[in-house]
C-alpha cells in the first residue's frame, strides 16, 4: 500500500486556507493590540509602520479575522456539539495527561477538549468583535462610558483568546502528527485510529 492510500483527508484546501487566514490575522492582532496595551510593548508598532498606522490597521485586520472565523464557525460548529461521551472524555483528562490512553473514551472528529475550546473561542470572538466595533472611533463616537466599558471587555476577551490559542497550539504540537492536518490536509491512519477512533471508523468503514 503506498503512502497516499494510508493517509486520510482531514481538511480540504479551502478549510486550511480559511484557518490560516484566521491564524495569521490573530498573530497580527495580538502584536498590534499588545502594542496599545502597555508602553513596554509600544515598540511593536514599528512592525506596522508606526503608531498611527497601527491604530488604523488593527480594526481592519480585526474584520478579516472576524469574517474568517465566522466562515470557520459555519464549517465546524456541528462537529463541535458537546455530547455525553465528550463529558466522559473531559472527566478523564488526568488519565490522558499521565499516558493512560486505554481509559479515554473514543473521540469523534474532535475530542471533548477541542469542542470546549471551540465554544470558548466563539465566546471570545463575540466579545472582541462587538466591543471592537463599539469603540471604532474612526467611524462613530459613542458616549465615553460605552467606549470605556467596551475597551475593558475587549482587553479581557483578548487575553482569553491569546490564552486559548496558546493552549490550542500547544495541544497541536503535543499530539504528534496533528500539525500536518492543517498543513498538508491529511493524517496517518494510525493517528486517526489512536486519537479519533469514531471518526476513523466513519471515514474508513473499518470496525477498529
Ligand atoms: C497560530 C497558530 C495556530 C496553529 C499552529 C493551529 C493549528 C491547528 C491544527 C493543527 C488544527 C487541526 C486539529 C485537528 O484536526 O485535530 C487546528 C484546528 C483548528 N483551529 Fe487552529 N491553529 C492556530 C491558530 C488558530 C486560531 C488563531 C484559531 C481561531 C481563533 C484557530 C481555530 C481552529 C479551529 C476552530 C480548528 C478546528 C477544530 C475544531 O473545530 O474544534 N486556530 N488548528
Amino acid at each position: 500500500m503506498n503512502r497516499s492510500n494510508r493517509d486520510i483527508q482531514r481538511y480540504s484546501a479551502a478549510e486550511r486556507a480559511n484557518h490560516w487566514v484566521v491564524a495569521i490575522s490573530f498573530v497580527l492582532l495580538a502584536l498590534s493590540g499588545l502594542a496599545f496595551f502597555h508602553p513596554s510593548f509600544f515598540f511593536m508598532t514599528n512592525l506596522f509602520g508606526g503608531g498611527p498606522w497601527t491604530r488604523i490597521l488593527h480594526p481592519y485586520i480585526g474584520l478579516v479575522m472576524a469574517f474568517g472565523f465566522l466562515l470557520m464557525f459555519f464549517r465546524f460548529w456541528q462537529l463541535n456539539i458537546i455530547k455525553d461521551r465528550d463529558v466522559e472524555w473531559l472527566k478523564n483528562v488526568p488519565a490522558l495527561v499521565s499516558g493512560e490512553h486505554d481509559k479515554i473514551p473514543p473521540a469523534e472528529k474532535y475530542n471533548g477538549g477541542q469542542k470546549v475550546l471551540f465554544w470558548m473561542l466563539v465566546l471570545c470572538m463575540l466579545g472582541l468583535v462587538i466591543t471592537g466595533v463599539l469603540m471604532w472611533r474612526a467611524w462613530w463616537n459613542l458616549p465615553v462610558n460605552v467606549v470605556r466599558a467596551a475597551s475593558l471587555i475587549h482587553a479581557i476577551s483578548a487575553f482569553g483568546l491569546i490564552g486559548l490559542i496558546i493552549a490550542h497550539v500547544y495541544a497541536a504540537i503535543w499530539t504528534k502528527g496533528t500539525i500536518r492536518a492543517m498543513t498538508r490536509g491529511t493524517v496517518t491512519r494510525a493517528w486517526a485510529r489512536f486519537h479519533h477512533p469514531l471518526w476513523y471508523r466513519r471515514m474508513t468503514g473499518e470496525k477498529d
